[in-house]
């Protein structure tokens, strides 16, 4: 089993309780670079890469060059979120692109499910199934022991900056009832210290957010506050 230790740890090698993975989505691009490195230096351990395709979510946003361009500019752990139909055909690119971990919706993955977790897995890297707000826990239960995390829409896919959906948050707590004790459940969208609480208080251990970071004028507290 992986030891999920260092998927804790920021760059500095402090261990945090919370993992928080800031969603390059709400940076600036034109410096992407500088903008991930100041998470990192105020304590994210991840770097979260919305990739979406236009087909499984309305919007267009970036694919596994922007990975790759980013695997050696930055130290933290690159977390790829594919809202994209048809995952098995492109998991690989993201792969090769250097991701650390790679979640997939299983709303898109259909009868792949299993040969995509399988592609992930044998890259040595981890493996997250993501659900959307409307999906039921229930279809994550046959996969749960062969994964590493499982991510907990709380807005419907496609846009960053939406509110909070609190109903969606619930699942969270069906799922660590049922889940192996190490299983990380991240949970994105709409996500500020707030909202971050109540997650964790259903047993959530890992957080994305874009605009609650990067639009912050105080970035260094926004990220304070989710690493618990
Ligand atoms: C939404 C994306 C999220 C989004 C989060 O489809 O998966 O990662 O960027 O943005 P905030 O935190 O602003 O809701
Ligand atoms: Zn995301």
């Amino acid at each position: 089993m992986t030891d999920l230790k260092e998927y804790f740890k920021s760059t500095d090698g402090l261990l945090h309780k919370y993992i928080v993975s800031p969603s390059i989505l709400s940076s600036d691009f034109s410096n992407l670079q500088s903008e991930i490195l100041k998470t990192e230096s105020f304590g994210a351990q991840w770097c979260h890469i919305d990739v979406m395709d236009g087909h499984f979510v309305p919007n267009i946003t970036i694919g596994a060059p922007v990975v790759k361009s980013l695997k050696n500019a930055v130290k933290s752990k690159l977390d790829s979120h594919l809202m994209i139909e048809n995952p098995l055909k492109y998991i690989p690119d993201f792969i090769n692109a250097g991701s650390d971990i790679i979640t997939f919706h299983i709303e898109a993955s259909g009868d792949n499910t299993d040969e995509c977790i399988k592609l992930i897995k044998d890259a040595g890297i981890l493996a997250g199934i993501s659900i959307k707000p409307k999906t039921p826990p229930s279809v994550i239960l046959p996969y749960i022991n062969k994964i590493d995390m499982v991510l907990v829409m709380t807005v419907e896919p496609g846009f960053s900056g939406q509110k909070f959906m609190s109903d969606a948050a619930l699942k969270i707590k069906e799922i660590k009832n049922t889940a192996p004790k190490n299983l990380i459940i991240q949970v994105d969208g709409g996500i500020n210290d707030e909202t971050a609480k109540i997650c964790a208080d259903y047993g959530a251990n890992c957080f994305v957010a874009g605009n609650y970071v990067y639009k912050n004028p105080d970035m260094k507290t926004a990220i304070k506050s989710l690493l618990g």
